[in-house]
């Protein structure tokens, strides 16, 4: 009989990556924003980025979206490389969220989302020309999405809203709406409870789960720890462009070197950043 072995493989119970990243390193001049920084999500996960101010965070997202070329290191959608190529990006199935907000503030929110749409619609620059029978199914379909898309966030009443008329937290979720819009199977958010009060920050969290539930993989940016740590079934703690620690929240929360380096900031310090944080966005 075959002895089974003592301790289960590392991937048992997580399948293969659906986003890779390996190796990555952003140099700015001489400042270096990433060094070597590699992980993987997997389908259905939800992993936490934590760090300080300036910890390269943003820039990671950057570098998976195809808005920054690594200086060196790959990007990969399941196994194959992605390009450095912001929409070809998206096409492939990698949607973002921004910290300082990227809507249009001039459109409504009916029409923000159908710009995440015409990602995923097919068709001929003839066929919307003449407004042909295929161009009007395929506005329709859209239009319908839409509106289940903001339902979905929250927002069913504010369609014909201006997205500058929207509150904030309102405008937040309008972006993750755009964002789903393109089908992603891969969401990256970037900050989605800044500026948001106690109840938003729990809807976030809930509508966060809720996309997971889709079966879309999501990578979240946070400076409210307790977010992240009640949210995420992995965390990474990037400091000074660095993989500092990465493991399950009660790994990374009893950390010493994460105490140290982050969380065991003196509470005002940390208010601080959570402050900081707020204003860039
Ligand atoms: N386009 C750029 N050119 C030069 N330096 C940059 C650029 N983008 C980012 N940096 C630098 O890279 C470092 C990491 O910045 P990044 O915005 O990724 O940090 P972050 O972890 O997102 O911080 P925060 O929590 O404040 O959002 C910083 O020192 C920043 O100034
Ligand atoms: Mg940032």
């Amino acid at each position: 009989m075959t002895e089974l072995p003592q301790t289960a493989p590392a991937t048992v119970g997580r399948g293969a990556p659906v986003l890779e990243a390996t190796g990555v390193t952003m140099q700015f001049g001489g400042l270096t924003a990433l060094n070597d920084v590699s992980f993987g999500l997997t389908e259905g996960e939800i992993i936490g980025l934590i760090g300080p101010n300036g910890a390269g965070k943003t820039t990671l997202f950057n570098c998976l979206t195809g808005l920054y070329s690594p200086t060196a290191g790959t990007v990969a959608l399941r196994g194959r490389a992605l390009p450095q190529d912001p929409a070809r990006v998206t096409e492939q199935g990698v949607a973002r969220t921004f910290q300082n907000i990227r809507l249009f503030p001039s459109m409504t929110a009916e029409e923000n989302v159908l710009v995440g749409r015409h990602v995923r619609m097919k068709q001929s620059p003839l066929s919307s020309l003449l407004h042909g029978p295929r161009f009007r199914r395929s506005e329709a379909e859209a239009a319908e999405r839409t509106a289940e898309l903001l339902a979905f966030v929250g927002l069913p009443r504010f369609a014909d809203e201006l997205a500058r008329n929207l509150p904030y937290g309102d405008q937040r979720r309008l972006e993750i709406a755009r964002a789903l819009a393109t089908d992603p199977a891969v969401l990256l958010l970037d900050e989605p409870t800044a500026g948001m009060n106690a109840q938003e920050t729990e809807a976030t969290r809930q509508l966060i789960f809720a996309i997971r539930d889709l079966g879309v993989s999501v990578v979240v940016i946070e400076h409210d720890t307790k977010f992240i740590f009640t949210l995420c079934d992995r965390v990474l703690v990037l400091v000074q462009g660095e993989v500092l620690v990465e493991g399950t929240p009660d790994e990374v929360r009893g950390d010493p070197r994460v105490v140290e380096a982050y969380l065991g900031a003196p509470p005002d310090e940390i208010e601080a950043q959570i402050h900081r944080g707020e204003q860039d966005a």
